[in-house]
């Protein structure tokens, strides 16, 4: 899936950009990756290079860093070079960009405490080298504090390097939209989405402080060089805002645009709305694959409001398309993508027994199939793919369902408390005794007791069963993984390791299916989906030699946010009006996600309420272009190994 070898060869170094077509819309220096680890070994060997650099030149190297979830890649592989090729980071002056405030730095949640976690604590950097905003100072400190930390910048020499995330509002370090051009470090008051994205660090919104100390607009944009990290889906929107939109105190980080030295590095989901990856046709002649005319054409249709077999040459050539219509004429094109459009939908996701499979996107044999559909949380089969799962059940399938992960951190520890106590009058134990009162001494961390996480885990698990059974299928076919690398009790996941792909090649090699279903969710490269999917391409590149796999098609689904572009997808399965309310009532079976879930996100809609909307608008899409119309749908895309 990610070709690693092209990125392996991508240079950063900054480029001035304008001077190709293909950038023309574009005012930042951008490259981007397949993949978003090899994207973070090349900025922490640019980051290597200049500390060996200043020490070639007996001098001090003054790094302005971030925290977040995007530069955590770089750091590990800085803390590799420094365990493994001796680099010393005795020279390392540094600077964070921002702290909460208030802030203690022991807490677990405090920008102090995780650059020791992930950076200093294992490199040798002298501890005074480094500066972290210090989010204890009182109210009536913090102007003479910001001022001094500015100051500090100065007298090392300022900035030589300077490592950014960006926010969904824009932000830079915390510089939130209304930031002036000339900030300076300062405290601010955090926009609501920036506190809606670190509510599941924080277990919740409540617990997100409101302010925070920040260095300026100014002081970021002094640095001599600047790389700002992208990663994931999520960033697509404000990545489009930031290269292509006008410089704004709205999108703080459009203040880059003019700044010589700036490289913004990011993987192929963050860079999917600028306007050359978007709509290629509108900056340049374009080499016409069968999946770019998809692409065209399903835009084409939305943005002319027709459908596909009532697009005409005159739509293709106002639109940008004139080489393709020089190709191939209208007729042929509508033509040959109605009908691929049309050979997605079907009813039968396991093949339909006895008919020619010629045009339908599974094949007819064998008639019943063992199908494995993999839920990174115990809950995202029934949300995702609830239509399709019942139908792969009804039509006589074998299906197991594989939860990956226990989900134990999404359940609130009211409802622990509720069912300990249940337990507690059904029969009085030790064990629920010592639950109801871990939950009711709570301690800083936030972090559940171990029993606590077992009892969380055993909610989810039976809510699970509630939910397969209401879909017919018998326990025996439900399997609970547990993975390890979820089990760390925070938001903070470890790696994934040799135990959870071994988890994931015994179950597949058990069940030796002919389909497996797996969700493809790329919106955040770090989150449970993205590592989940990790798992499943790991255990089936180990198993590719068995005559088995030969034989067995994987499917991606997307997760409860995103759904698949149209012109991406494989298969579309209908559903009913009947089948829309059996859907919502399985996932109803999830009571602790129900309402208020911890990890809400910004979209207040739950959980059954967006798969809804999301699968009627995916049946609206297709009506749209001129095919059958259907009261919802889901949609796949067939990974293809290697
Ligand atoms: C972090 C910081 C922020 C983050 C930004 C992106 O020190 O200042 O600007 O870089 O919020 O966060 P992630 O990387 O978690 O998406």
């Amino acid at each position: 899936m990610k070709n690693t070898l092209q990125d392996a060869k991508i240079d950063i170094s900054h480029k001035p950009i304008g001077q190709f077509e293909e950038t023309r819309f574009e005012k930042i220096h951008n490259v981007i990756f397949q993949d978003s680890n090899i994207a973070s070994i090349k900025v922490a060997e640019e980051i290597a290079n200049l500390i060996k650099k200043r020490q070639g030149q007996k001098r001090k190297c003054v790094l302005g860093l971030a925290t977040g979830s995007s530069p955590i890649r770089v750091y590990e592989e800085l803390v590799r070079m420094h365990k493994e090729e001796g680099l010393s980071f005795k020279n390392v002056v540094t600077f964070n960009l921002d702290e909460y405030l208030p802030m203690e730095p022991n807490n677990i949640q405090s920008y102090f405490y995780f650059m020791h976690e992930h950076l200093f604590n294992h490199v040798d950097i002298p501890e005074e080298n480094i500066h972290i905003p210090d989010g204890t100072v009182s109210s009536d400190e913090t102007t003479a504090y910001c001022l001094s930390y500015e100051r500090k910048i100065k007298e090392h020499g300022g900035l030589d390097f300077q490592l950014l995330g960006i926010g969904r509002t824009g932000h830079i370090g915390f510089n939130e939209p209304g930031s002036h051009l000339n900030s300076g470090t300062r405290v601010i008051t955090l926009d609501h989405i920036t506190r809606v994205d670190a509510a599941p660090s924080f277990l919740g919104i409540d617990n997100v402080p409101r302010k925070a100390i920040t260095m300026g607009i100014s002081t970021v944009k002094k640095a001599k060089r600047i790389v700002l990290l992208g990663w994931g889906q999520n960033k697509a929107d404000i990545i489009k805002k930031t290269i292509e939109g006008e410089i704004s105190s709205q999108v703080p980080a459009t203040y880059l645009q003019d700044h010589d030295n700036c490289t913004f590095v990011l993987d192929t989901s963050a860079g999917t709305e600028l306007t050359r990856n978007k709509t290629p046709w509108l900056v340049d002649a374009c080499t016409w694959t069968d999946e770019l005319k998809s692409k065209a054409m399903v835009w084409l249709c939305e943005t002319t409001g027709k459908t596909i077999l009532s697009l005409t040459d005159k739509d293709y050539n106002d639109n940008g398309m004139a080489d393709l219509l020089a190709q191939e004429d209208a007729y042929n094109l509508n033509i040959k993508m109605f009908n691929k459009l049309q050979h997605t939908i079907t009813g039968w996701p396991g093949g339909k027994p006895n008919a020619d499979d010629t045009n339908r996107p599974e094949r007819a044999t064998p008639a019943q199939k063992r199908v494995i559909i993999f839920s990174p949380h115990p809950d995202d089969d029934v949300i995702s793919m609830g239509g399709t799962f019942d139908r792969l059940v009804e039509q006589g399938h074998d299906v197991h369902i594989v939860y990956q992960t226990s989900g134990n951190i999404a359940v609130s520890d009211v409802d622990a408390r509720k069912y300990a106590e249940i337990a507690m009058q059904i029969t009085p134990s030790n064990e629920a005794e010592k639950i109801i009162k871990s939950i009711t001494e709570k301690n800083e961390t936030r972090i559940d007791s171990p029993e606590v996480r077992n009892l969380k885990g055993k909610i989810r698990r039976g809510e699970s069963y509630a939910a397969t059974r209401y879909m017919g299928l018998n326990d025996e076919n439900v399997h609970f993984l547990d993975l390890p690398f979820y089990e760390t009790g925070t938001i903070k996941k470890k790696n994934l390791s040799s135990d959870d792909i071994a988890l994931m090649v015994e179950i597949i090699s058990k069940i030796k299916p002919h389909q497996i279903y797996a969700a493809g969710d790329l919106a955040d490269p770090h989150g449970t989906h993205k590592v989940c999917l990790d798992a499943v391409f790991a255990a089936c590149e180990e198993l590719k030699k068995e005559a088995f796999m030969k034989d067995c098609w994987l499917w991606l689904y997307r997760g409860a946010w995103h759904e698949w572009d149209i012109n991406e997808i494989e298969m579309a399965v209908p559903m009913s009006p009947g089948q829309v309310l059996k859907k919502r009532n399985a996932i109803f079976c999830h009571q602790s996600q129900k309402d208020g879930v911890m990890f809400q996100g910004d979209d207040s809609r739950e959980f059954w309420m967006r798969a809804e909307e999301r699968n009627r608008d995916t049946a609206n899409k297709y009506k749209a272009l001129g095919l059958s119309s259907y009261a919802a749908m889901e949609a796949f895309v067939r990974h293809k190994f290697n």
